[in-house]
C-alpha cells in the first residue's frame, strides 16, 4: 500500500479517486497542480498495473493535456508523432495524410508509459495512492458529504470527501453504485476478437497499417523501433494456448499487402492476448457527487485507438467542473459535466463502430456487404472530403 507522506491513509480528502488507470491518474495529477486534495484506491498491486500491455496511439489532445500536466517530457522524447495512417484492401494501400487534411499528429507513446509517468510525476508530488484496496464502497452519494469505505491487509477505513471519481473501468464499482432507476445503458457486442502480440522486431512500416482482408482484419502497430504490437481478428471463442508464434505471424502476413508482408520480420512474442469487441455508454455520467470517467462510463472497440483518448477528454471536463466547484464557484461545469463528455463519447463511439464494420469480416459478411466495404474503402481513397472526415475523427475531435 501506498499511502500519504505520513504513511497513513487520510481520513478526509476533497475528492477521492477509484481506479489508479489513466483516467484516475491525470485527474490526480490535474487536482494536484491545481492545489486540490485527491487520493487514489485501487484495486491492484503497482506491478501489475504497470504490466498491462493496452493503448498506444494518442490523439493530439491527449498529448497536450499530458504536458499541461508536466508528463509531456518523456513522451516528447521517446514516442513518435505520426503524419499519417495506412489502410489496405483490396491489395490496395491507402495512405491517409494527417497533416494535409486536419494540421494535426498522433502520438505513438504506450499507455504503460503515460501511467509510469504519471506514478512518477504524483509520488513526486506526495498524492496518496493507496492500491491493494478491497471492498470499495461508496456511501452518501447525494448528500453534501459523501464518503467511500475500502479495506487494506483486512483493515476497513473510510475516507469523507467532498465528491467522487468513478474511474475504476468497465468492470468498477463505481457504476453500480447508481440507482438501475436512473441508468441507460446502450450495447453493441461484436461477434470476434482481436488476438495481439508485442515482439521484439523492427515495425513492418513507419505507419501504422490498418488491413481489411477476406481472411480477416489485422493491424500493424508498434510501440518503438525494435518493438512492434500486431494485431489479428480471431473467433471469440478461440483461447490464447490455440495460437502458436508460427500461426500468429503466418495469419498476419497472409492479411497484408505483399509489399508489406515481405517485409515483416518475425519473432518470439513477448505478450500475447485476446481481447474481445464491445460498443458499450452508460447515461448519464453522474449521480449525485459521484462522477464517472473513462472505461467506467463507456468501452469502445480498439478499431479506433479511442478507449484511453477518450478516458482522457472524460478527464478534462471534469476536472474544469471540479475545480469551479471545489473553488466554491460555480457548479454549472459539474452540472453540465455528463452531457459535455457524453456528446464527445457517441462521436468517438460512432467512429470506432464504423471503423470496426468497415474494417472486419463479420461472420455473416456476404458477397454484397464486402462489396459495400470495398466501396466504402474506394470512397476513401478517391474523395479528399471522406479523407478530411477521417483523419479528423482519428486525431480527435475539439474537446
Ligand atoms: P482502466 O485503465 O481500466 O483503469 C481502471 C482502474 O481501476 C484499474 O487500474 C483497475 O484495477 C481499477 N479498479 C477496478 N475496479 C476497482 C475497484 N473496485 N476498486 C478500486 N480500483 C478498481 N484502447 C485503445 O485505445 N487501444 C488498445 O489497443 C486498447 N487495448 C486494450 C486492451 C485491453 C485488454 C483492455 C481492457 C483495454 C484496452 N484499451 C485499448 C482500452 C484502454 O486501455 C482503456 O480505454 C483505458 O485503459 C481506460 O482508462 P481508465 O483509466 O478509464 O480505465
Ligand atoms: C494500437 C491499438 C489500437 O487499438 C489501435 O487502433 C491502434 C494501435 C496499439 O496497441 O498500438
Amino acid at each position: 500500500m501506498t499511502t500519504g507522506s505520513d504513511g497513513l491513509v487520510p481520513r478526509r480528502t476533497q475528492v477521492v479517486i477509484i481506479g489508479g488507470g489513466p483516467a484516475g491518474l491525470l485527474l490526480a495529477r490535474k487536482l494536484q497542480l491545481a492545489g486540490k486534495e485527491s487520493i487514489i484506491l485501487e484495486r491492484q498491486t503497482r506491478e501489475y498495473v504497470l504490466a498491462r500491455i493496452r493503448a498506444g496511439v494518442l490523439e493530439w489532445g491527449s498529448v497536450e493535456q499530458l504536458r499541461e500536466a508536466g508528463v509531456g517530457g518523456r513522451m516528447d522524447l521517446e514516442g513518435f508523432p505520426h503524419e499519417g495512417v495506412g489502410l489496405s484492401f483490396s491489395g490496395r494501400h491507402l495512405r491517409i495524410d494527417f497533416q494535409e487534411n486536419v494540421g494535426r499528429n498522433v502520438m505513438i507513446y504506450g499507455q504503460t508509459e503515460v501511467t509510469k509517468d504519471l506514478y512518477a510525476a504524483l509520488d513526486e508530488a506526495g498524492v496518496p495512492i493507496v492500491h491493494e484496496a478491497t471492498d470499495v464502497m461508496l456511501h452518501d452519494l447525494t448528500t453534501g458529504s459523501p464518503s467511500v469505505t475500502f479495506s487494506v491487509d483486512g483493515v476497513e477505513h473510510r475516507i469523507e470527501c467532498e465528491y467522487v471519481a468513478g474511474c475504476d473501468g468497465s468492470h468498477g464499482v463505481s457504476r453500480s453504485a447508481m440507482p438501475a432507476s436512473i441508468l441507460r445503458e446502450y450495447e453493441r457486442v461484436y461477434p470476434f476478437g482481436w488476438l495481439g502480440i508485442l515482439s521484439e522486431t523492427p515495425p513492418v512500416d513507419d505507419e501504422l497499417i490498418y488491413a481489411h482482408h477476406e481472411r480477416g482484419f489485422a493491424l500493424c502497430s508498434m510501440r518503438h523501433s525494435m518493438l512492434s504490437r500486431y494485431y489479428v481478428q480471431c473467433p471469440l471463442d478461440d483461447d490464447v494456448s490455440d495460437w502458436s508464434d508460427d500461426r500468429f505471424w503466418d495469419e498476419l502476413s497472409s492479411r497484408l499487402p505483399p509489399d508489406a508482408a515481405s517485409r515483416l520480420v518475425t519473432g518470439p512474442s513477448i505478450e500475447k492476448s485476446i481481447a474481445p469487441l464491445r460498443s458499450f455508454v452508460a447515461e448519464p455520467l453522474q449521480h449525485g457527487r459521484l462522477f464517472l470517467a473513462g472505461d467506467s462510463g463507456h468501452i469502445v472497440p480498439p478499431t479506433g485507438a479511442k478507449g484511453l483518448n477518450l478516458a482522457f477528454s472524460d478527464v478534462h471536463y471534469l476536472f474544469e467542473g471540479l475545480v469551479d466547484a471545489l473553488a466554491g464557484g460555480s457548479t454549472t461545469g459539474l452540472d453540465t459535466y455528463s452531457d459535455r463528455a457524453l456528446r464527445r463519447v457517441w462521436q468517438a463511439v460512432r467512429f470506432s463502430w464504423w471503423m470496426t464494420t468497415l474494417m472486419h469480416r463479420f461472420p455473416d459478411t456476404g458477397d454484397f456487404d464486402r462489396r459495400i466495404q470495398e466501396a466504402e474503402l474506394d470512397h476513401l481513397s478517391m474523395s479528399d472530403a471522406a479523407q478530411s472526415v477521417f483523419a479528423e475523427n482519428y486525431t480527435g475531435l475539439p474537446y
